[in-house]
C-alpha cells in the first residue's frame, strides 16, 4: 500500500484530495497548504492526516507527493520532493516560464527520481481512443488536428494573476494533446487574443480569447481555440483529419452546444459543467497511474522533457502575441 503527500488545496488540490482518498491503492494521505484553515477542512473532510508544513508533509514518511498548489509554487515544491528522493506528481506547468522549467528538467534528471506532470486529457478514453487510431495508421497522414478549451467564466482574477497567462495556463493543454496525438514537433506559432470580458485581463498582459495556429514539423496543422467565457458549458474537443479519416473526441451528448439544425436531435444530455466533471474519470486514471510509478513503474503521462516543450509552445504564443507575427519555437527557446 502507498501513502502520498498532497500540496495544495485550492480549486484542483480539494478535488485530487477527493480523488485521492477513493483510490483503493492509497493508504493514506498526508495533506498541507499555505491556508491553515483549508487543511483543517479537508483533513477533516475526507481523513487525511495534516501537516503544518511542506517540510513536516515531506518528512511524514510519504512513499510520494502530489504538487497542486499555485503555478509559482510548483517548481520548488517540486524540487524539495525530488531533493528527499519522493516520486513527484506536478499539477501543469512545471515552472512558471519555460526557461524555469529547464532549470526544474535538470535538476530532476540529475536526482533520476521519477516526476510525472499533469496533463490529465492522456487518460480521457475518447481521447486515448484517437491516438490509438492515429497510431494503428487509420487515419493517414494527419493534415489538420482542431483542439478547443473553452471555460464556462473565469478563475478568479488573483488566479489569473499569477498564472502566466491564457498560453502557459489553459492552451497548454491543447499543445500537450496535440503533441502527443500527432508525435510531431512545433516549429512556428501564430497566436492572436482579445479581452472583452474583465479589464484585468490586459492590466495583467492576457487576454479572455485567443486563437493560435501551429505548425508541425511532420506537415501538419493545428488549430487551438481558448477561451474563458463561454457561458454554454465547458467545451473540450479534439478533432484531428488526416488523408484517410477523421477521429474526434469530446462530442460526446454533454458537448455544450446548442444545435440550431432542427432535424438533428444532438446533443441530447446536459453540457459539461466544468474540467473536473468532464475529466472526473480521468483525474482518477492519471492519479492511479501515478499511483504505479511511485510503486516502481513507468510514466504512462507526460514526463518532464514533455512538459518543457510544451512550455516552449506556451512561450512562442505568448511572444506571438506581444508581436503580431508568427514565432518561431527555435526563437523562443533559450
Ligand atoms: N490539470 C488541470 O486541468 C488543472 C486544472 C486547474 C488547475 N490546474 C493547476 O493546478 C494548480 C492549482 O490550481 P487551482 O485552480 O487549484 O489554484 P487555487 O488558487 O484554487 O489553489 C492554489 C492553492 O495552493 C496553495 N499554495 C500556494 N502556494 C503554496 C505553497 N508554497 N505551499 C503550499 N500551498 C500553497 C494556496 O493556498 C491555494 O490553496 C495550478 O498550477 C494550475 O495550473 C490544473
Amino acid at each position: 500500500m502507498t501513502t502520498l503527500g498532497l500540496i495544495g488545496l485550492g480549486r484542483i488540490g480539494a478535488f485530487h484530495a477527493e480523488t485521492l482518498s477513493n483510490l483503493p491503492e492509497v493508504s493514506g494521505l498526508v495533506i498541507t497548504d499555505e491556508r491553515p484553515d483549508v487543511v483543517a477542512e479537508i483533513a477533516a473532510k475526507y481523513g487525511a492526516t495534516p501537516a503544518d508544513s511542506v517540510e513536516a508533509l515531506l518528512t511524514s514518511g510519504v512513499d510520494g507527493v502530489v504538487v497542486a498548489a499555485a503555478t509559482p509554487a510548483h517548481a520548488e515544491l517540486t524540487l524539495a520532493a525530488v531533493g528527499k528522493g519522493l516520486p513527484t506528481f506536478c499539477e501543469k506547468p512545471i515552472a512558471s516560464t519555460a526557461a524555469d522549467s529547464i532549470r526544474v528538467a535538470e535538476a530532476i534528471t540529475r536526482s533520476g527520481v521519477p516526476v510525472q506532470v499533469g496533463y490529465q486529457r492522456r487518460f480521457d478514453a475518447a481521447f486515448a481512443a484517437v491516438k490509438q487510431a492515429v497510431d494503428a495508421g487509420s487515419v493517414g497522414a494527419l493534415h489538420t488536428v482542431r483542439s478547443t478549451t473553452m471555460d464556462p467564466a473565469p478563475p478568479p482574477m488573483s488566479y489569473i494573476e499569477g498564472s502566466g497567462g491564457i498560453f502557459r495556463d489553459c492552451a497548454v493543454h491543447d499543445f500537450d494533446v496535440l503533441r502527443w496525438i500527432t508525435g510531431q514537433e512545433v516549429v512556428e506559432v501564430y497566436a492572436t487574443g482579445s479581452v472583452q470580458g474583465d479589464p484585468l485581463f490586459a492590466d495583467y498582459g492576457d487576454v479572455d480569447t485567443a486563437a493560435i495556429v501551429v505548425r508541425f514539423d511532420g506537415g501538419a496543422l493545428g488549430v487551438v481555440s481558448a477561451a474563458r467565457y463561454n457561458a454554454r458549458g465547458y467545451d473540450c474537443r479534439l478533432e484531428v483529419h488526416g488523408f484517410d479519416d477523421t477521429v474526434v473526441a469530446g462530442w460526446d451528448q454533454g458537448v455544450p452546444v446548442r444545435n440550431a439544425d432542427s432535424a438533428v436531435e444532438f446533443p441530447t444530455g446536459q453540457p459539461h459543467h466544468f474540467f473536473m466533471d468532464r475529466f472526473t474519470e480521468a483525474f482518477r486514471t492519471e492519479l492511479s497511474e501515478f499511483v504505479r510509478v511511485v510503486q516502481g513503474g513507468p510514466i504512462l503521462g507526460a514526463t518532464v522533457s514533455d512538459a518543457v516543450a510544451v512550455a516552449w509552445i506556451a512561450e512562442a504564443a505568448t511572444e506571438s502575441l506581444r508581436r503580431g507575427t508568427p514565432v518561431r519555437i527555435e526563437e523562443v527557446v533559450k
